[in-house]
């Protein structure tokens, strides 16, 4: 039921660990099962150099969080703000519908990290909203 790419990025994360002193951190959880993601972002000149992340949290999390930092790294911010679950999802070619809330972990983690990175440099961004707390994907 998972495709190949869910389990090798599962099996072998990618970018897995912290950021010190990073540009931008973004942590949240999911209130659905209680899973949590914490995303580190490195950002000079508006691109994303360095991305890590660490998941407690189910395969489908580990997987989409491990995708997420490939994704993004190389990006300009205005394009890692466009970044959406259904992305990371489609890049690992696909997830099971129940797994699929387990995704926005990660696209809530990114966009919360770039939040960081905007508030502290004083900057904004078109698309870029603060995180909600207690505001997930109920589905
Ligand atoms: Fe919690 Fe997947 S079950 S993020």
């Amino acid at each position: 039921m998972y495709s190949e790419k869910v389990m090798d990025h599962f099996s072998n994360p990618r970018n897995v660990g912290e950021i010190e002193d990073a540009s931008g951190v973004g942590q949240v959880g999911n209130a659905k099962c209680g899973d949590i993601m914490k995303m580190y972002l490195n950002i000079e000149d508006n691109i994303v150099k360095e991305a890590k992340f660490k998941t407690f949290g189910c395969g489908a999390a580990i997987a989409t969080s491990s995708m997420a930092t490939e994704l993004v790294v190389g990006k300009t911010v205005e394009e890692a703000i466009k970044i959406t679950n259904k992305a990371v999802t489609e890049a690992l070619d696909g997830l099971p519908p129940v797994k699929v809330h387990c995704s926005c972990l990660a696209e809530e983690a990114l966009q919360a990290a770039l939040w960081d990175y905007a508030t502290k440099n004083g900057l904004e961004f078109e698309g870029l909203e603060e995180p909600k707390e207690d505001d997930h994907h109920h589905d």
